[in-house]
């Protein structure tokens, strides 16, 4: 992270692009033939406070089924909140419909897992670098738009007449980071945007979202399964457990001191860089699978599979993301005694 970008993070006066307060997504579960009544909800997200600021990318970090996409398509409007608030660019949003969504659209957009499936195969580049600008009724130069938006992604411009399957997978997913910054948008959402792609490609479509973000002064929100992912193109880092956000800090602070025992587990997959610093560390290790968000444990969502878990307050009290050190939120009653070494961690069952 650049000096002027910590200096922004400690001004209180940050402008904030989006603002996320107790959000919460439950999905109806039903049973009956004929009367399909809810027998319950799926709690794909329970609760969730989020700040992302301008110009700055939030890594959005958990394992598989944790509610990352559900989070995120929540955040552009494509599901409908069960409760909560999102502001947006100081608007909240929570409620917008018809019009209204439709322009708020333009300045939201998401760069998908898998570019294949979500590029229609029978459109040209030009078609689908185009289609949303026509979508929202913008004015432009076919041809020099065109040939601008794929210079940007570092694509010749022969590749305007060619379709989607003409191109590799890195190629694509280029595409689909053209389509989606050619509204300009002020918040990019990159749900798993290099997953799919090998390891060597990988680094370049980040480093060219990081490029986009200089040239373009957008914001993001970079969604992954592992840390060492977000690591590089995240200033800030939010990690997901079950429905809710665990810890919520600066990617330095995080890499330097993860509080949460579930981000030091998740870190503890993560290779370091130095080998003295590798063989000093105690790994985490996470022991069993998430539950189901349809039933999730009481208390801390994450205490059965904490090794720092203690009688009973874990399973008793839901704990609150509470900032311990300036800037670093955690929910965990025992972050404090855990940072100090006051509780350690059980050694895993053999
Ligand atoms: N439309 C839906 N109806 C019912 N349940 C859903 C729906 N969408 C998602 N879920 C459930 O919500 C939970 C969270 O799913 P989500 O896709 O948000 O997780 P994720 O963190 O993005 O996972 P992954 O890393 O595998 O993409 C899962 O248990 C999933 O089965
Ligand atoms: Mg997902």
């Amino acid at each position: 992270m650049t000096d002027e970008a910590e200096d922004h993070h400690q001004d209180h006066d940050r402008d904030i692009v989006l603002e996320v307060s107790g959000l919460k997504v439950h999905f109806p579960i039903r049973a009956g033939a004929l009367i399909r009544r809810q027998v319950g909800a799926v709690k794909a997200v329970d609760g969730v406070d989020l700040t992302v600021t301008r110009g700055r990318t939030l890594g959005l970090v958990g394992e598989s089924g944790c509610g990352k996409s559900t989070l995120s398509k929540a955040l552009l409007k494509l599901v409908e909140p069960t409760e909560g608030t999102i502001v947006f660019d100081g608007e909240d949003i929570s409620h917008t419909r018809g019009e209204e969504l439709r322009r708020l659209r333009s300045r939201m957009q998401m760069v998908f897992q898998d570019p294949l499936s979500s590029l229609n195969p029978r459109q040209s580049v030009e078609t689908l670098l185009t289609e949303p600008l026509r979508a929202h009724g913008i004015r432009f130069d076919p041809k020099t738009k065109v040939a601008e938006l794929l210079a940007q992604v570092g694509l010749p411009s022969s590749a305007a007449s060619r379709y989607p399957h003409e191109f590799s997978g890195g190629q694509r997913q280029r595409i689909g980071i053209a389509r989606a910054v050619a509204l300009e948008p002020d918040l990019v959402i990159a749900d798993e945007p290099v997953s799919a792609l090998d390891v060597s490609i990988q680094a370049q479509v980040l480093s060219l979202l990081r490029e986009l973000q200089k040239d373009l002064g957008l914001t993001y929100v970079v969604i992954a399964h592992d840390l060492a992912v977000v690591r590089h193109v995240s200033d800030d880092i939010a990690v997901m457990y079950l429905g809710v956000i665990v810890e919520e800090t600066t990617s330095e602070q995080l890499y330097d001191n993860p509080m949460h025992p579930y981000t030091k587990a998740l870190m503890s997959a993560v290779p370091l860089p130095d080998p003295v610093a590798e063989d000093a560390r105690t790994p985490v290790l996470l022991s069993g699978e998430l539950p189901s968000p349809a039933n999730p444990p009481d208390g801390c969502r994450f205490h059965p599979r904490c090794p720092f878990r203690q009688p009973t307050r874990c399973a008793d009290e839901r704990p609150e993301l509470i900032e311990y050190e300036p800037g670093q939120r955690v929910a965990c009653h025992w972050a404090r005694e855990i940072a100090s070494g006051e509780i350690t961690a059980e050694e895993p069952e053999q």
